[in-house]
């Protein structure tokens, strides 16, 4: 069956759009602009808004999902081969769901869940210069462009490849849970090995558990897990 890929040429955030208009999207429907004048981030920070030099893509899932606390890690693998699939680009991931080309952020994912199901959103960044970033005061953020010195043109035809990436991890975790993922996302994950600070957590990531936790050890050797809902900073900068 054909997907439902709805682009608008304007919207206050496309996550919102989807919890919105829920009931009548399909499941599997992809919304998505170049222009998202009230975009939301992680912990209801603002999602500064790039008019048309960014993607602004959600998805919209109306069933169950198995392993539900790995959703953004899975979802940071599904961007990062779609990219590759689209541009041969091979990035990084810090926990839980930034993804990274040399160590600036060039995506962000935001996975909220809703009465029948979740929402999946994610900000990428395409065609900004650096003085889009210095204005914005994002020191640590790249595009694709500043990476590549290329503008991804085709927004539709990159929205239907993370579509079509996250559709596949979503069969894997149903199937098998993170598990079989989990190797790729520590291959690429940024934090593993060094020192990262969360509340009043400091000390080096050790692991990716299979819940998709983070696995802390901290100085005075204690073993602590950090789930994806509070904000950790890796000790060479701040995303
Ligand atoms: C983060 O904080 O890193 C996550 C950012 C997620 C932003 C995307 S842009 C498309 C979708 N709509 C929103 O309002 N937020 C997400």
């Amino acid at each position: 069956m054909l997907k439902e890929m709805i682009c608008l040429e304007e919207t206050q955030s496309t996550n919102l759009y989807c919890r919105q208009n829920f009931n009548t999207l399909q499941d599997g429907a992809v919304v998505y602009t170049t222009n998202q004048t009230n975009g939301i981030g992680r912990f209801k920070k603002q999602w500064v808004n790039a008019a048309g030099a960014a993607l602004y893509f959600s998805t919209v899932i109306k069933h169950k999902i198995a392993c539900p606390s790995a959703l953004p890690l899975a979802v940071c693998l599904a961007i990062e081969d779609a990219l590759e699939r689209m541009y041969g680009i091979s990035g990084q991931i810090k926990w839980p769901n930034d993804i990274l080309l040399s160590a600036r952020k060039l995506a962000g994912v935001l996975c909220e869940a809703v009465e029948g199901g979740f929402i999946i959103g994610a900000g990428i960044n395409l065609s900004q210069k650096e003085d889009f970033f210095e204005k914005n005061k994002l020191p640590y953020a790249t595009s694709m462009f500043i990476e590549t010195g290329e503008k991804p043109r085709d927004v539709r035809a990159l929205a239907m490849a993370i579509s079509e990436s996250i559709a596949a991890v979503l069969a894997c975790l149903e199937k098998n849970g993170f598990a079989p993922l989990r190797g790729e996302y520590r291959v690429r994950c940024i934090n593993l090995l060094n020192t990262v600070r969360c509340n009043d957590v400091q000390g080096i990531a050790k692991d990716i558990d299979l819940d998709g936790r983070l696995v802390v050890k901290t100085q005075s050797g204690e073993i602590v897990t950090i789930t994806e809902d509070v904000s950790v900073e890796v000790i060479y900068g701040e995303f």
